[in-house]
């Protein structure tokens, strides 16, 4: 049996851990070629591994993503890999405690700290966005999947860069979507709820049980979760879908 993604090739950012690694393999299990890129480049390395170790075709790609520079030789070493791109899922991200501001209110986040989350989590969305939306123009087309956050819908206390920054996200999905349409280009985001990764430890051990009662379906989500979202979206599947935040929370934002 085929993939829903099988020939396309794939570029994933902060694809060394969490969802970014859940993601690209799945898009290798749906039958594309990754180029899994990452800061931390033994992370990209071991998802690599875990990619050839089930059959499936990947390189991995250090950088980073908050610098044009490591942007452009990212997607320059994926095209002189493997011809050309047809998807990309612009994923690396960091939170507040990432930036010494966990529970930090607005007030009290240092201007470092802001700059910081807005280089990481939104700069380098529109950088990846930059540079990909030619290879994708060049190729007749492609999906590219922007991850946001429920907190790029909703605001949440002790987060106000990130969720600046995770609506700003959303804003230059609808943007490019509207943009690029024309050449064939789906631009969307996932907004994920809390997920099982190492970004959410700390918030898992002291606020996990009143997150876990707020969400209908009474859990933490799994990356891999995400991951069916994201190759759904950057599959033909999608065909007629642009320019949408979709969330993968378990119902928080229903609430
Ligand atoms: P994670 O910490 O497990 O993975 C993030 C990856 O991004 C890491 O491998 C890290 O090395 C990489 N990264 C960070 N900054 C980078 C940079 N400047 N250049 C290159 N790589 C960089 O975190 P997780 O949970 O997998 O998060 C992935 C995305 O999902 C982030 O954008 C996050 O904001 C978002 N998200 C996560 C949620 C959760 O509950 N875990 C909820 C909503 C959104």
């Amino acid at each position: 049996m085929t993939g829903i993604l099988q020939g396309k090739i794939a570029v994933v950012t902060g694809g060394g851990n969490g969802i970014g690694r859940e993601a690209a393999l799945a898009f290798a299990r749906e039958g594309a070629r990754v180029a899994v890129a990452d800061y931390e480049a033994n992370a990209a390395a071991d998802t690599v591994g875990l990619i050839n170790a089930g059959g499936g075709q990947a390189i991995s790609l250090s950088g980073d993503v908050t610098v044009a520079a490591d942007v452009q030789a990212m997607l320059d070493a994926t095209i002189a890999a493997y011809g050309r791109l047809d998807c990309a899922f612009n994923n690396a991200g960091i939170a507040p405690y990432q930036v010494d501001a966990a529970g930090k209110l607005t007030h009290e986040w240092s201007e470092s700290a802001f700059d910081r989350m807005i280089d990481v989590n939104l700069k380098s969305v529109w950088l990846c966005l930059k540079h990909e939306l030619p290879l994708l123009r060049a190729n007749g087309g492609g999906a590219i999947v922007n991850t946001a956050s429920i907190a790029g819908l909703i605001g949440l206390r002790g987060s106000t860069a990130y969720v600046a920054a995770k609506h700003a996200v959303i804003g230059l999905t609808k943007t490019a979507a509207m943009e690029y349409a024309a050449d064939g280009i789906r631009v969307n985001a996932v907004c994920p709820g809390f997920i099982t990764t190492r970004m959410t430890t700390w918030t898992r051990e002291n606020r996990g049980e009143a997150i876990v009662a707020g969400t209908p379906l009474g859990r933490f989500g799994e990356p891999r979760e995400i991951a069916e979202m994201v190759v759904w979206l950057c599959s033909d599947r999608a065909s007629f879908v642009t320019g949408a935040a979709y969330q993968v929370d378990g119902g928080w934002t229903a609430v």
